[in-house]
């Protein structure tokens, strides 16, 4: 009776410190989905529901890089609020949602936008907000011109929404895609204001950060459109000049580099690709059922990309 006793002992100890190992190490990995311009396809929601029930997928949170709703700036400046009833159904596969406005939301979801000041060409960014207390009930969350920290272990987040125009690549003049709230040199005012706010949020040298943006920086594949068969005189510019420009100098390429850069807005220029020693990632538009899996592994003192993982529903 006794060896039978020491035996069962043995068995749960043992048992007890692996299922413990297995919490601990859950505890320090993250899988987030990117879901990015929906474009009020509730089709590929439902769909995107199905495959995560189907492949079993558990996800920590959901970053969304904008454009819910496909509403042209005049629809945009009267406000709309369809973009909620695509926030429940994404909602319906995390309860944690981050996201951020694209060029086809309501003005709503940006904290200001230059079209309401009385002289739209003084418009100057409102100041960047912080939640640097890390509460593990993310909810769903707007955080444009926002930083939120999405783990105890040193993880923030910091979004900015909204385009720029787009241009063809041969001709700076030809607008392919007009830009909505902001022009080139607004939108890089509000991102430049909420990059430099993380000098004061980075308290640790592991502390990490993701930057979420509907565009991404110009002149990467990321944000760059061929047309099919490639036209190198079709070949649409969609991101931004300084945010690129800021984002390619030594204090964000070799001290203050970001863990990952992520954006929406160029459905063709779905993938994942460095910027220097910044690397993007692009998911692709779920209007046309493309996704993006992001697992994160906390270990040795700092945060690392395990995978990401790009999919197309069918
Ligand atoms: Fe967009």
């Amino acid at each position: 009776m006794l060896e039978y006793i020491i035996v069962l002992l043995i068995f749960s100890y043992f048992y007890i410190k692996r299922i413990l190992k297995n919490k601990q190490e859950k505890k320090n990995c993250l899988s987030i989905l990117i879901a990015s311009d929906v474009h009020l396809s509730f089709e590929n929601i439902k769909k995107l529901e199905k495959w995560t029930k189907k492949n079993n997928r558990k996800f920590d949170l959901i970053l969304n890089p904008g454009d819910f709703c496909n509403l042209n700036e005049e629809q945009a400046l009267a406000g709309d609020e369809g973009y909620l009833v695509v926030l429940e159904e994404l909602k319906k596969i995390s309860k944690n949602v981050l996201y951020i406005p694209g060029n086809h939301d309501s003005k709503y979801l940006f904290d200001s936008v230059p079209q309401d000041c009385e002289n739209p060409e003084e418009w100057q960014p409102l100041p960047v907000q912080a939640l640097t207390e890390y509460n593990s009930r993310l909810s769903d969350r707007n955080i444009h011109n926002k930083y939120v920290k999405i783990h105890e272990k040193n993880l923030y987040i910091a979004g900015f929404g909204g385009s720029i125009d787009a241009y063809l690549y041969s001709d700076k003049d030809k607008i392919e895609w007009p830009g909505f709230p902001f022009s080139e040199q607004q939108y890089g005012m509000g991102f430049s204001h909420l990059m430099n706010a993380w000098d004061k949020i980075k308290k640790n040298s592991n502390d990490a950060l993701i930057i979420l943006t509907h565009i991404g920086p110009a002149w990467i594949g990321t944000t760059a459109k061929h047309e099919k068969p490639y036209n190198e005189n079709e070949k649409i510019q969609s991101g931004s000049e300084i945010a690129y420009n800021m984002m390619k100098t030594i204090k964000y390429q070799e001290k203050d580099t970001p863990l990952l850069w992520i954006h929406g807005h160029t459905h063709a220029g779905k993938g994942m690709t460095d910027f220097g020693t910044i690397p993007v990632v692009n998911p692709g538009g779920l209007c046309y059922g493309r996704f993006s899996v992001l697992n994160l592994k906390y270990s040795n003192d700092q945060w690392n990309i395990e995978n990401v993982e790009f999919h197309s529903l069918k």
